[in-house]
């Protein structure tokens, strides 16, 4: 229908991602994931997700291709995530994604991995409302963007001092004796807690900025595990649980909202894989409704990172008519947006 078919790379952490899509239209979304192989190490461990990836690459390829009923040959554009990102994960992605291009003679490229957390919303909800508000939290980012346009226009209004929030996520439920990733298992004991029995501090909550802090809280649930030992008080897991995640999403969604009405922007997109979290979603909406602001949030699957993301944003910034990269592109572990 006029639209490149675009294939998408990813593997900026530890999921090996192939996508196929045409315009708004997802053809297919194939994820291999090492996370299991991280797991004993509660964090994703550099070395092995390069190695996975290199293992996961053409597999995925060809499934993504398979699943939409594609030849390679049909691909008019390679989109690949040049960061940010792990450096070795990046670089299986990127070179895969040249040898792509160089074989088909096809253009190649080079996307931020943040850009296309936003951009894949389109594949679900059609194309994006702009201007927009986007709050990107996952493992490995906690981004507050201000978007006029996903491939021009893009503007950073906050971000972690420390760490993500999926990170503290994934902290908090060692500290609780519950497995990684910690998101699941945490949201699924939050429900059987009083989120009020606790408090917990909300890091830089009020300070004006749209910055966020997570250290100082995951220190605070240290220190009451502590205590709790000691004294023989120990509030129920259920109970730190919730009053850790109020905390959490009290701050994401406050920030995220007032951003919206500082700027005027009536429609906030919420993605990642920390957007999967129940309480989250249903902060934020009662939030935007009160607020009159329209939240989009993509189905889990597509929150977190996948191949389809990157050839949505792709997808993007051929229509903006954006040169292609150079075969020699290199990859930026902090790309900026
Ligand atoms: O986007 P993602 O799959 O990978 C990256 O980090 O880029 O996000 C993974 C993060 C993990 O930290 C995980 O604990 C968190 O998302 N997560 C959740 C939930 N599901 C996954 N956090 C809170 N609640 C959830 N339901
Ligand atoms: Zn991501």
């Amino acid at each position: 229908d006029g639209h490149p078919l675009v294939l998408g790379i990813e593997t900026s952490c530890d999921e090996t991602g192939v996508g196929l899509v045409r315009g708004c239209e997802l053809l297919s979304d194939e994820v291999a994931s090492s996370v299991e192989q991280h797991a004993r190490f509660g964090g994703v461990v550099p070395e092995v997700a390069s190695r996975a990836h290199l293992e996961a690459m053409s597999p995925t390829v060809e499934r993504a291709l398979d699943s939409a009923g594609a030849r390679l040959e049909d691909v008019d554009a390679i989109a690949v995530t040049a960061g940010p990102g792990l450096a070795g994960a990046l670089l299986v992605g990127v070179s895969a994604a040249k040898a792509y291009a160089l074989a088909l003679d096809k253009p190649l490229y080079g996307v931020n991995h943040l850009l296309g957390h936003v951009a894949v919303d389109q594949l679900e909800h059609g194309p994006l409302p702009t201007p927009c508000v986007a709050l990107l939290v996952s493992g490995g980012h906690t981004s507050l963007l201000l978007v006029r346009d996903v491939a021009t226009d893009v503007r950073l209004l906050g971000d972690t001092v420390d760490d993500a929030a999926g990170e503290a996520y994934d902290k908090v439920a060692r500290l609780l004796g519950l497995p990684y990733p910690g998101g699941p298992p945490i949201d699924r004991a939050a429900r059987e807690g009083d989120p009020l029995a606790l408090r917990f501090p909300r890091g830089k909550l009020g300070d004006g900025s749209y910055d966020f802090s997570f250290s100082g809280l995951k220190t605070a649930v240290a220190r009451q595990v502590e205590d709790g030992q000691s004294n023989g008080l120990q509030p129920s897991v259920p109970d730190i649980a919730g009053a850790f995640q109020e905390s959490v999403v009290d701050v994401l969604t406050r920030k995220a909202v007032d951003a919206c009405v500082e700027y005027g922007v009536g429609h906030l997109v919420i993605s990642g894989g920390v957007a999967a979290n129940s309480r989250l979603r249903d902060l934020a909406g009662q939030r935007c409704a009160e607020t009159g602001v329209e939240l989009r949030i993509p189905r889990p699957r597509l929150c977190t990172d996948n191949g389809a993301m990157i050839a949505a944003l792709g997808a993007d910034i051929v229509a903006a008519g954006f040169p292609p990269s150079p075969l020699d592109l290199a990859t930026d572990t902090s790309l900026p947006v």
